[in-house]
């Protein structure tokens, strides 16, 4: 098992990350000085892989356990279904101290994230995050989140969990397409910090499967690296942290565009792109740099260009993005592979020209 920990101004806590980690998380919950009971939230499709397990494994260590599900879809990512859920755990007789268990992807651990932290005014959150994607970026950081409508990831706050186990064991009946999704990630964080971690994607293009238990466990705490140090100097993400959104500002537009249709990873890769293009129109990013990223994310199997969606629709939405500060929308822009600029700049006839070839 590896262990990373996370040290921040108000708690400190570890991101885990080994095979088989979550049969022990009975003992970890009790290790860590819980009793009682616990509530595991998570959807049908994880729970019929994993749920019973990690219910039984609870059970033994004698806790009261209930599991919550949610159905599998971002739509269900909304306020909605948050009071569903507080109503779940009103039934339960949850108490204030009642661990919240996060069992899932990325959509499972914001909205289970920002349940826990608001029934009660905050319940103990532990991230157990199932897919890539979760295990490098979105359990670690506290970010917590529900959709509003069309808006993504509007209402929500900041929220740590107390515990990030990534079991990557899990990864192994992850669809390919969710592999991908999880690399669109990976890929930012060797865009945006570690040139390092670019060449061993680049090396291993052939290998990205989710049967290459050791190749994945390394990309893992490699980003999981990444963000721990990078949420140390900025929890809020009012300024260092602002980086981890390289390729977000239009992959949320995608997103929002095409009513969630297209998902996180496949808009946080054509936005990596469209990030590149415009910073190779203003002269920065070399032509070489914005090959190999290009190559890079299409052999992992994300896409270059979205078709079907309207520039207007994509604009329309990056209005309501939440970097946007003092009317202007804040990008991310690759300097170089390893390195990134933050621009207030970036025109709308700028990102325009790079829609028109994209989309
Ligand atoms: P997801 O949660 O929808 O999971 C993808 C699919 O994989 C789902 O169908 C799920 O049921 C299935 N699945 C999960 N684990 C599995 C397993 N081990 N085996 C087989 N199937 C499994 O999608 P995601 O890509 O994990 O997360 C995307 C979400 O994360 C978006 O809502 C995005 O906004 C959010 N996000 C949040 C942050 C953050 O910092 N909070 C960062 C990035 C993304
Ligand atoms: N996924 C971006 C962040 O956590 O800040």
């Amino acid at each position: 098992m590896r262990t990373i920990q996370v040290n921040l101004s108000r708690n400190n806590y570890k991101i885990q990350i080994g095979s088989g980690l979550l049969s022990q998380v009975g003992n970890t919950l009790i290790a860590m000085g819980f009793r009682g009971k616990a509530v595991i939230i998570t959807n049908p499709t994880v729970r019929a892989l994993y749920g019973e397990i990690l219910l039984s494994e609870i059970r033994k260590a004698g806790f009261e356990t209930v599991i919550l599900e949610v159905p599998d879809g971002e739509e269900y990512k909304s306020l909605e279904w948050a009071g569903r859920l507080y109503n779940q755990l009103h039934d339960f007789q949850t108490e204030r101290m009642t661990p919240v268990l996060a069992l899932g992807g990325g959509v499972i651990g914001d909205l289970a994230g920002f349940v826990a932290a608001t029934f009660m005014r905050g319940l103990p959150l532990l991230q157990l995050p199932t897919t890539l994607l979760a295990q490098v970026d979105s359990s670690i950081g506290g970010k917590v989140a529900v959709n509003h409508g069309k808006l993504k990831n509007t209402v929500g706050t900041f929220y740590q969990p107390q515990i990030v186990i990534a079991d990557n064991s899990v990864l192994k009946t992850l669809p390919g397409e969710e592999i991908a999704n999880g690399m669109a990630e990976i890929i930012k964080y060797g865009i945006i910090r570690d040139q390092g971690l670019f060449e061993i994607i680049e090396k291993n293009l052939d290998n990205l499967s989710a049967q290459n238990e050791s190749l994945l466990e390394e990309l893992i705490a490699r980003c999981a690296a990444i963000k721990a140090e990078v949420v140390e100097k900025d929890e809020t993400d009012l300024g260092p942290r602002n980086i981890l959104n390289l390729g977000h500002t239009i992959g949320h537009a995608i997103e929002t565009a095409s009513d969630f249709q297209i998902e996180h990873g496949k808009g946080v890769a054509v936005g990596i792109i469209a990030a590149g293009k415009i910073s190779r129109n203003m002269g920065i990013l070399s032509q070489p740099d914005l090959e190999r990223m290009g190559k890079v994310i299409s052999e992992a199997g994300l896409p270059v260009r979205i078709n079907g969606l309207k520039i207007a629709d994509i604009l329309q939405a990056m209005q309501h993005d939440k970097k946007k500060a003092g009317g202007k929308v804040r990008f991310v822009l690759p300097k170089k592979i390893g390195d990134v600029f933050i621009s207030d700049e970036v025109t709308v006839l700028q990102v325009e020209r790079v829609l028109e070839e994209l989309i």
